[in-house]
């Protein structure tokens, strides 16, 4: 097992596939951001299978792909179906904003995912496209009931709070995944570049209650890797996350890191520690070399983000390694 130096198991990696997005999320990505990756950079599958068969070698057995907006890679389920060969991975999982999913579910199953995380913060066409500049909100839906359709489960909807903008739909989201049979999840806002900064957050602990009373929801716990908390509905069929990263940090039980898809290995994502894989990779290294360079990278993990004491601290976009 891979342990950093404060006892953390790290088990899971989240892969950043490419940067590029096409929507445009207010807090994440900027309007008219130029500050792409040149694909010179970018890890080949080649590169990516190498670095996390060596990840599995050293225990690593959770992998997440994420973005950007991951479906935008070209024969992304490829990949998929190479990772999912790799000895030892027990779990392969998708982040998507969705709008190229109806295209891709079937290709995705048959690689090997099993489990899909979807953004969708608002069901109000105007106000989803005022959020995400785009008028897609109609082929996120389309691709949610497609890959319920093929099989996924379970399918996790993840809302970003933001005060004023989302907070009025948060009872009106509840209610269309207790129908629709989707895992809810609420997210607080994150200070991550500007964008994020620049975001009415909401604290969660007063919905999180009220919610629980409204529609008499119990503790529970969900299966997954994550840090969110849990309510449940007493017959276990309706499920709902809370993330809260600024109101109750989770950093204690972190077992994650984030590949980006320039290759460089980013150890928090609340914090500017990085290692660069890339260029070894690409100097000839050996497997051992890359070993020792993944160990090494995991002793600089930091302890914690420290999203309130310095909230300007972590300058790079949540587009850019995902979340
Ligand atoms: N704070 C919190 N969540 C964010 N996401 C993107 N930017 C932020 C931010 N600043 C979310 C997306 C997506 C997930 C991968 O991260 O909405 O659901
Ligand atoms: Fe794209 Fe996701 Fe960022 Fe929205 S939050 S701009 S969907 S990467």
């Amino acid at each position: 097992m891979l342990t950093d130096r404060f006892g953390r198991a790290i088990e899971y990696l989240r892969l950043s596939v490419t940067d590029r997005c096409d929507l445009r999320c207010s807090y994440c990505m900027p309007k008219g951001f130029k500050g792409f990756e040149e694909p010179r950079h970018w890890l080949s599958f080649d590169e990516i299978e190498r670095v996390v068969r060596a990840f599995a070698r050293l225990g690593l057995h959770r992998i997440r792909l994420t973005g950007g907006e991951p479906l935008l890679r070209k024969n992304l389920h490829e990949l998929a179906a190479r990772i999912s060969a790799i000895p030892g991975m027990t779990d392969l999982s998708l982040s998507t904003n969705g709008t190229q999913l109806e295209k891709q579910v079937r290709a995705l199953r048959t690689a090997g995912v099993t489990r899909l995380n979807v953004s969708l913060d608002s069901l109000d066409p105007s106000r989803f496209a005022a959020i995400t500049n785009r008028d897609v909100l109609d082929r996120v839906l389309r691709g949610l009931i497609a890959a319920r359709e093929e099989g996924f489960g379970p399918i996790k909807i993840n809302m970003v709070a933001m005060a004023g903008v989302t907070d009025e739909e948060i009872d009106a989201m509840v209610a269309f995944c207790i129908e629709q049979r989707f895992v809810l999840r609420l997210i607080e806002v994150m200070p991550v570049g500007n964008t994020g900064r620049n975001t009415a957050s909401m604290e969660l602990g007063p919905t999180q209650e009220r919610l629980r009373a409204r529609f008499g929801l119990i503790d529970g716990i969900v299966p997954g890797a994550g840090p969110a908390r849990y309510l449940v509905s007493r017959d276990g069929r309706f499920q709902i996350g809370f993330i809260t990263p600024i109101s109750q940090h989770f950093c204690e039980t972190c077992n994650r890191v984030r590949l980006g898809v320039d290759g460089v290995l980013h150890l928090c994502l609340g914090q500017n520690d990085t290692v660069d894989v890339r260029t070894l990779l690409r100097t000839g290294c050996t497997d051992d070399q890359l070993e020792a360079l993944l160990r090494e990278a995991i002793q600089r993990k930091p302890l914690r983000h420290e999203f309130r004491e310095q909230p300007a601290r972590v300058v790079r976009f949540m587009s850019s390694i995902g979340g």
